[in-house]
């Protein structure tokens, strides 16, 4: 439940001039939605398309994703103000160029757009170099992703980029909106961080959207095992821990995570669990489209 303040507040002056413009905490979510700029693994372009619902339509404080990925529900809601991170440095630096940088990047990408279309295979000399400047290394990243083999992100042990060649010919698309997604980030923080500081920044009245990478806990033969190296599931304890201190000091949550009871048993008294169903392609299958569920949970 949601106190109301506004008795609380102090009596305004008589009004001399015309009222003041609404305080930006009331101010409703602008309604221009965008797409990502970026394919990434476990995007939520889903749950924008099917389960807009879920998400809310105006946000009192800031907006916060501790697991950015392509940011698809940052960009859907365009939020006035936003904390975004991501453990990923490559994935934060391009974000920060298109930012700061759009037109550049733009430039950088129509040369890698010509070079590719006239020879494919130069995706690999791209991918094992790391460019010297800020701006250079952003439109590899672009680059590559949305040349790579479906947008994977993946790297080797020594932290190299490691996805092959996709089937993708073009890197420049009509339908990109730099200028836009510039603007959309013009309010946000940008930080490269791991998920437990920033959800710890989030307080009363800010939106909490939290997507982790989904790792389950098996106990099989009596042994635990993880099924991902990267997010353990020490990481979802951690998580869950971080999300229940956000709950008590009134932040709004909107979690996705696996539908699996180990996630679903970190998450008891004081959180709302549902589960939603998508869609998922399945390649090289004639049935094509396989049905998944996802869970949920709010507060
Ligand atoms: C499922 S993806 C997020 C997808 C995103 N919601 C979208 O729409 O594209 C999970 C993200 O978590 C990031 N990540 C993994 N471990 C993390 C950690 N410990 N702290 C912060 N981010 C982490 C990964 O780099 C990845 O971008």
């Amino acid at each position: 439940m949601q106190k109301n303040l506004t008795s609380k507040l102090p009596k305004a002056p008589l009004p001399v001039q015309a009222p003041k413009k609404q305080a930006r905490s009331t101010a409703p979510v602008p309604q221009v939605p965008l797409k990502p700029f970026l394919k990434w693994p476990g995007g939520k372009r889903w749950l924008i398309e099917d389960h807009r619902d879920l998400l809310p339509k105006r946000i009192n404080g800031r907006y916060i994703e501790p697991f950015l990925g392509s940011g698809a529900v940052f960009f859907h809601l365009r939020p006035r103000e936003a904390i975004l991170s991501d453990i990923n440095s490559e994935l934060i630096e391009a974000y920060s160029a298109v930012k700061r940088a759009h037109r550049a990047i733009v430039a950088r990408l129509s040369v890698h757009h010509v070079q590719h279309s006239i020879d494919p295979e130069r995706y690999y000399d791209v991918r094992s170099e790391i460019p010297a400047t800020a701006n250079d290394r952003a439109a590899r990243m672009l680059y590559l992703n949305r040349t790579c083999f479906n947008g994977i992100y993946r790297v080797n042990q020594k932290g190299e980029f490691n996805v092959p060649r996709g089937s993708k010919t073009k890197v420049l698309m009509p339908e990109d909106m730099w200028p836009e997604w510039s603007k959309a980030l013009r309010n946000a923080q940008l930080r490269n961080s791991d998920f437990e500081p920033i959800i710890d920044t989030a307080r009363q009245g800010d939106f909490l959207f939290v997507d982790p990478p989904y790792t389950v806990h098996h106990n099989m033969n009596g042994f635990i095992k993880y099924n991902e190296v990267m997010f353990s599931w020490d990481d979802q304890i951690r998580l869950a821990k971080a999300m229940d201190r956000a709950r008590k000091r009134g932040v709004r949550i909107l979690m996705t995570n696996a539908n699996h009871e180990s996630v679903r048993s970190l998450y008891g008294k004081g959180f709302k669990q549902a589960t939603v169903s998508r869609f998922s392609s399945v390649s090289g299958k004639s049935e094509g489209r396989s049905s998944f569920e996802e869970l949920v949970i709010t507060i």
